[in-house]
């Protein structure tokens, strides 16, 4: 099997230890065995995935292949925004990476919650200061979305390993998490609430959890090609706007701003004492 075994990885489903055996992680709690795909360990069961989220699955499976060059290029032209390196750059800014410390293993662990083809990893190497060790888990439902991922690696100066799993089963001990980032898709989570909650149950308590997803600025004045590139990027979510009232209640510095025309970004602080 091509995967190192790390305390920090656990079990979906019952949070117990995960140890290599054969050619599965074989969780000591529950004796489930999760298979390992090359460097990839699949800690998902299919049948516990929610509907909506098999769904989307299924469509950026497909879409693996164009996502990162319509984001890139095609995006900013339709939002009539920022490049999309700078709007990134943004996403980075609000970790905070100046203040990122290690954890009691001696490295700092982010995370990315739906890590897609990794278009954001070259920007947190760029700010991530010198002389702490990171490991970047990106984790991602879509095995299409992984191995897009998969194929810009190495990336100069981080560390990243990947992880197929549920935004909603995240398989990661509690309070593991120096950062945690997800970009673009809890408006189409089956349960974005319990998401949000995973997010910040792996976090370390104060550290940062940033959330980038769709909506519309209507400070700004949309045109009419705005607002209907926004109806067909946002096509299946009802509400698409920062879920502030899904945080966890003990949330703290809770923050949150438009990045760009069709995008909020929101922050908060893993609670200091979790729930
Ligand atoms: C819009 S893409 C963004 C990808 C990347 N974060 C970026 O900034 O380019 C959203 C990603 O979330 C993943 N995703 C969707 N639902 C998920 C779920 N329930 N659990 C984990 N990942 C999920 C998709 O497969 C996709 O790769």
């Amino acid at each position: 099997m091509n995967w190192t075994h790390d305390p920090v990885v656990v079990c979906p489903t019952c949070h117990g230890d995960l140890l290599p055996q054969d050619a599965h992680l074989h969780c000591v709690v529950c004796d489930h065995d999760w298979s390992v795909r090359g460097r990839t360990p699949l800690l998902f069961q299919a049948k516990r995935v929610g509907r909506r989220d098999r769904v989307m699955r299924r469509m950026y499976d497909v879409l693996s292949p164009v996502h990162d060059p319509i984001t890139e290029h095609v995006l900013p032209h339709l939002q009539g925004d920022a490049p999309d390196a700078v709007l990134r750059r943004r996403m980075v800014e609000a970790l905070d990476l100046d203040s990122l410390t290690v954890g009691d293993d001696g490295v700092a662990h982010i995370l990315e919650v739906g890590v897609g083809g990794g278009a954001l990893i070259p920007y947190i190497a760029e700010a991530l200061p010198a002389g702490v060790p990171v490991c970047y888990w990106g984790l991602d439902l879509s095995s299409g979305m992984l191995r897009k991922c998969r194929a810009r690696l190495p990336i100069d100066g981080v560390n990243v390993r990947l992880v197929q799993a549920d935004a909603a089963a995240l398989p990661f001990a509690e309070n593991s998490m120096a950062r945690v980032i997800h970009v673009g898709a809890l408006g189409t989570f089956a349960d974005p609430e319990h998401a949000l909650f995973e997010m910040s149950r792996v976090a370390r308590p104060g550290s940062r959890v940033v959330v980038v997803d769709e909506e519309l600025d209507t400070a700004r004045s949309n045109r009419l090609r705005h607002r209907i590139a926004f109806k067909l990027l946002t096509f299946n979510q009802s509400t698409p706007q920062a879920p502030i009232e899904l945080l966890p209640y003990n949330a703290e510095n809770v923050h949150s701003a438009n990045l760009s025309r069709f995008f909020y970004l929101l922050s908060f602080d893993a609670p200091r004492g979790h729930a």
